[in-house]
């Protein structure tokens, strides 16, 4: 564990809009740095509403972005922004897009391959601005150095982590999340918290992060039942893009364990929404982390209004209520995963040492098949 004495290096945005109606500064940055060719990256829903941005010059839109992009996906975005050769690049969506819009800032100048930059700090520069604007309230991925894509050969997620993919400038404004589906809405919610979860309890947890793990867990917990509820409530909104902010200031210097190394096969293997898996998966590493971290797991619960109780059995059914009653569904086979793949989930997740290493827990391959047989 660490102190607040252990070394640590925080990178953020340069700078960070938030609240509602910031969404101004999208072109108020784009004229300020003179972009005359804008290339906005994003999803089918936000592609239809760039004009709303009011960037100025020649805008190009990517409006392709796959939910959980794949290489395929990536590789079609860098070709059309080689083509348009973009002064600026937007990323306007969730996570997939905004993660899709970082690795195109780094890849669509030069002669890089995106198997050249897979791994930590192994890009060598960006000379195109980067703007990154979430629509979701869960990935955190505007603040942060890293983005995933799936590789459909192997089905894993790879990552890539490079200082040159923090963006210039994220622009937070809630009032663009009003209109995300109420399942949308809690899936994202409870990966916004597992990122503040997974941060607080981590191995590599540090103080300078906790604050805003906790408060992160807090907001979830006052908000996230409410955006559910109703989805134009300005307030819950702007609570949950907040705790999505503060999970994102959590990923890059401590980053997410158990719970995302155990979801990530659910996603890759049976095209389960990153948000959702991690939902599923949320109340079985947190109870099984219990025992290793009890003072701050009884933290998060006390974060979520939940029975504080010091036993994880009591904190595994408080957690998984409180998901369950957002209108998730927490069964693996509901979800459409055979029985007879969790041995390969088990194995494949066991295997990201990346993220299991600073589990406060050591996770055996068959306590992972436990996890799902229990949640199947
Ligand atoms: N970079 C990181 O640190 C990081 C962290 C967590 C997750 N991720 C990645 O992010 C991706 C998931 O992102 P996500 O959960 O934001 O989902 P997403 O970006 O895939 O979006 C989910 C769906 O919501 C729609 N949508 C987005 N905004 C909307 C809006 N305002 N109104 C209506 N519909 C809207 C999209 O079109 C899409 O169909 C995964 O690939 C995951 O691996 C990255
Ligand atoms: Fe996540």
């Amino acid at each position: 564990m660490t102190n607040s004495f252990t070394p640590i290096e925080i990178l953020r945005p340069t700078v960070v809009e938030f609240g509602c109606g910031t969404i101004v500064a999208a072109a108020r940055f784009a004229e300020r740095i003179g972009a005359r060719r804008p290339l906005v990256i994003s999803d089918l829903f936000n592609a239809r509403r760039v004009d709303q941005l009011g960037l100025p010059g020649v805008v190009k839109v990517f409006g392709d972005v796959k939910p959980e992009p794949d290489l395929p996906n990536l590789e079609k975005a860098v070709a059309i922004a080689r083509e348009a050769a973009p002064d600026l690049i937007v990323g306007f969506g969730g996570g997939s897009a905004m993660d899709l819009a970082k690795l195109v800032a780094v890849l669509c100048t030069g002669e890089v391959a995106f198997a050249d930059i897979v791994g930590a700090e192994k890009v060598a520069g960006r000379s195109v601005a980067l703007m990154q604007i979430p629509t979701t309230s869960g990935t955190g991925s505007e603040a942060g150095t890293r983005a995933l894509v799936t590789d459909p050969a192997s089905r894993n997620k790879l990552a890539v982590q490079s200082r040159f993919m923090l963006a210039d400038i994220a622009i937070v404004d809630p009032d663009l999340t009003t209109t995300v589906p109420r399942e949308v809405t809690a899936a994202t919610g409870v990966d916004a918290l597992a990122h503040c979860v997974e941060a607080y309890t981590s191995r590599k947890a540090h103080p300078a992060i906790d604050l805003y793990a906790i408060e992160g867990a807090r907001l979830v917990g006052r908000y996230l039942r409410r955006a559910v509820a109703d989805g134009g409530d300005r307030e819950a909104r702007a609570g949950l893009a907040l705790a999505s902010l503060y999970g994102g200031y959590c990923l890059g210097p401590v980053n997410t364990t158990a719970g995302h190394a155990v979801a990530y096969p659910l996603g890759t293997r049976h095209h389960i929404a990153h948000g959702l898996a991690c939902a599923v998966i949320f109340p079985h590493t947190l109870a099984f982390n219990m025992p290793a971290t009890s003072a701050k797991t009884i933290a998060v619960l006390h974060a979520l209004g939940l029975s504080e109780r010091n036993v994880p059995v009591a904190a595994f059914e408080a957690t998984y209520r409180f998901c369950a009653d957002l209108g998730i569904e927490m069964r693996l086979s509901a979800l459409g995963v055979p029985n007879d793949d969790l041995g390969v989930m088990a194995d494949e997740a066991h295997a990201i040492r990346r993220l299991l290493d600073n589990n406060p827990r050591d996770l055996s391959r068959d306590e992972i098949l436990q996890m799902y047989e229990t949640a199947f």
